[in-house]
This record gives C-alpha cells, sequence and structure tokens, in this order.
C-alpha cells in the first residue's frame, strides 16, 4: 500500500492531457465493504488510500481522551481545529504525529460517538482541507461519505458503494472485538440504520448518492468481485491504467498516425505466422474456461472489429488475480512469453494475431475465484 508520504510518479503515456491524476472516490454507507475495498484496490493499482473515516475516528478518540466536553459544538470544533491529522508509513491515521491504536479508533463506544466532529460544519471544514492537502498532485482511491461531493468533486470515478442494513450487520458482527459484548443482529441492523440517517441527514458533507455516482450494491459479491469491478470502472475512464502494472506481461504500441502501428521486433531467427480469429464458443463472454501461457515466443493481436478484452493473470506457475483491459482500435498488444492469458471477444468480432513461430500454448483451467473476477470485469467491459 502507498501512503501519503511515498513518492509521486506521474509518467504516463499521451502528454499532459492524461497526467491529471487518478481520483477514484468511494461513498456509502458504514458496513457497506468500503475499507477493505477500497484499501485492496488502492493496492492492486499501486496508488495511495485515503480511509477518510480514519481521520473522523482519531478526532473523536482525541477529543475524548482530551474530555472536551461533547455537548459544546463550539468546543470541539476550536478543538479539532487546531489538530493534525495524517497517516504514517504504513497507512496508520496519526493525531498530532501519534499514531492512534486500531482497537481505539475502531471500537464500538468510538464509533458512537463520532457524530460529534462529524455532524459539526466547523470539524469538517478543518478535516476536508487535510485530506485535500494528502490528496494535491496524487492517483488514490478515497473513501467516506463525502469523497464524491465535497473532498473530490472532480474524481474520474465516483462510486457509491452499498449493501442492505442486514448484511451490512451479519459483515459488522462478524468482525465484533471479542472483549466487547456482542448484541443480537437486529440490534445492530438497528443501529446501523440509524447511523444511515445521521449520515445522510446532517446539514454538511452528507453522504449522498449523486447522479454521476456508479451504485454497486455488494449483497452477495466476493471481494474480489467487487475490486475487479472496480478496478473495470476505472479502466474505462483511464484507459492506460494497467499499464504501468503490466509492463512485465504486455506491451502495448499504439498508431502515432491512423492505419501504422508499431509492433514489437520478432524474435530473432523466427518468422512470424499471422491469422485473423473469430470468437470461438471458449472465448465469449461467460464462456472462458481456461488460460494459456506461452513458450518460445510472443504473440500480438489488434482489434480489427467488435469488442474484445485481453485478460491476465500473472506469469509463473499459478495464475494470480485476473486483470482485464478492453482492446482499443488502432493498438497492438503484444504478449510475453511466460504469462497467463486469454482473449474475451463479442460474437462479431474479429481480432488479427500475429504470433513468432516455434510458440508453443500451454492450457491451465481457471478456478472458481478466477472465473468470479473474470466475469467481473467482462461484464462492466462488454455488457450484455
Ligand atoms: O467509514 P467509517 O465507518 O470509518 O467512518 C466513521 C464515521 O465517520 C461515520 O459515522 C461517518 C463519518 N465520516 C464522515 O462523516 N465523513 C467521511 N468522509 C468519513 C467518515
Amino acid at each position: 500500500m502507498l501512503h501519503p508520504h511515498a513518492p509521486i510518479q506521474h509518467a504516463r503515456p499521451g502528454g499532459p492531457a492524461l497526467s491529471k491524476p487518478m481520483v477514484i472516490a468511494i461513498d456509502g454507507p458504514a458496513g457497506a465493504g468500503k475499507s477493505t475495498v477500497t484499501r485492496m484496490v488502492a493496492h492492486r493499482l499501486g496508488i495511495l488510500y485515503l480511509d477518510t473515516g480514519a481521520m473522523y475516528r482519531a478526532a473523536t478518540v482525541g477529543l475524548i481522551e482530551a474530555g472536551v466536553a461533547l455537548d459544546d459544538a463550539d468546543a470541539v470544533a476550536t478543538w479539532v481545529n487546531q489538530r493534525h491529522i495524517d497517516f504514517d508509513d504504513h497507512g496508520q491515521v496519526r493525531l498530532d504525529r501519534t499514531v492512534m491504536a486500531r482497537e481505539d479508533i475502531r471500537s464500538p463506544s468510538t464509533t458512537a460517538q463520532i457524530w460529534r466532529v462529524a455532524n459539526n460544519g466547523g470539524c469538517r471544514h478543518h478535516l476536508v482541507r487535510l485530506q485535500q492537502e494528502l490528496l494535491a498532485g496524487r492517483d488514490a482511491v478515497v473513501e467516506g461519505r463525502d469523497a464524491t461531493t465535497v473532498i473530490c468533486p472532480d474524481a474520474q470515478l465516483k462510486l457509491y458503494l452499498d449493501a442492505s442494513p442486514e448484511e451490512r450487520a451479519r459483515r459488522r458482527l462478524a468482525e465484533w472485538p471479542a472483549n466487547e459484548p456482542r448484541p443480537e443482529l437486529t440490534e445492530v441492523a438497528r443501529q446501523i440504520r440509524e447511523r444511515d440517517d445521521r449520515d445522510r441527514n446532517r446539514e454538511v458533507g452528507a453522504l449522498t448518492l449523486s447522479d454521476e455516482a456508479v451504485h454497486l450494491v455488494t449483497d452477495g459479491l466476493r471481494i474480489d468481485e467487487v475490486v475487479a469491478r472496480i478496478i473495470a470502472y476505472a479502466v474505462q475512464r483511464q484507459p492506460f491504467l494497467l499499464e504501468k502494472l503490466l509492463a512485465d506481461q504486455l506491451t502495448v504500441g499504439r498508431s502515432r498516425q491512423p492505419g501504422y502501428v508499431s509492433v514489437a521486433h520478432g524474435d530473432p531467427g523466427e518468422g512470424w505466422q499471422l491469422g485473423l480469429t473469430n470468437p470461438t464458443l471458449d472465448r465469449q463472454p461467460g464462456t472462458t474456461t481456461a488460460l494459456s501461457r506461452n513458450h518460445g515466443g510472443r504473440q500480438a493481436g489488434t482489434l480489427a472489429q467488435g469488442y474484445a478484452v485481453l485478460v491476465f493473470a500473472g506469469r509463473g506457475e499459478h495464475p494470480g488475480h485476473v486483470v482485464a483491459l478492453p482492446m482499443l482500435p488502432q493498438t497492438w498488444y503484444v504478449i510475453e512469453p511466460g504469462c497467463w492469458h486469454a482473449v474475451v471477444q463479442q460474437p462479431g468480432t474479429i481480432c488479427a494475431w500475429a504470433e513468432s513461430r516455434g510458440i508453443h500454448e500451454e492450457r491451465m483451467e481457471l478456478t472458481a475465484d478466477h472465473r468470479a473476477e473474470l466475469d467481473a470485469y467482462v461484464d462492466v467491459y462488454l455488457p450484455k
């Protein structure tokens, strides 16, 4: 995970128009799975993760420890405005440079008092300013209640992550601290509804599902499927987002002039063979069950007609997480030897392929987890 002190990297193909940082803003009610999912998206993309809820939690713990009168809104705002809140190198929240213990900031008794800070306009103004400073010029995934509306109104991707109160109550109970009395599911669901009401109805920084946000309901979805969907939505907004991560598996050659594209040099002594592919029955959305791995040469493909998705799952003996890219027109994708890959083509699609002679392919069946991840990407890129 990158943290706020990590160096900023902005090498981007395509020049200044694409050099704006990629910001993914995620809002949603308590317990919708935001923290887990957001952390994983940031980790997979290698960009900053900003957990704004942790900042509200840190301020609340600090207020309680300092003995500030919690029902005095002015005293609360004055105290919070004098605090500096940020994160250490491991992503742990700090109040005036002191790391706050996770058990303290996440304890149910802290959670019950957070509204004193969250509903206080003076506190919110200060925290939003600190959050925007942490984000300045960085690629980031930001989660909270006002990430899409107040902190990052210009985010390229806005998501509203949701789940039913019962599903959220089940998730909360699954991680309930062993040393705290365990409430009934219906009681946790009641508290969640109460917190939703507070989050949705406060005068400042209210949780809102705006028209611009993708509404993603996570009931019944596995975490990896949610992560895959979010990355797919992000790639739709920034097509070259994944290239850096796949640099050892994929070379992308884009045309500078219509009709001319520079493809990788063939392997020395090996000619290239060319061909066109139609989507076979096992290569269409929802039907892909296996990945291949090349030995002894490279493959290069480009889209001639229709829509297709290129799938990667890492190098090595076993495929890792599935990542998929929509194939862009006028672009050649060169697949490096040794990486697990597949192509998913919509019916009616034609791809042109070149591969070095002497190449041979190994095949591996996808696991159920891999297929779920793959289907999540394909659902976004090639909707039915
Ligand atoms: O995401 P979380 O559960 O850790 O957030 C803790 C509380 O902080 C939650 O009750 C709402 C509040 N919050 C907020 O008002 N604005 C944010 N950007 C993030 C959290």
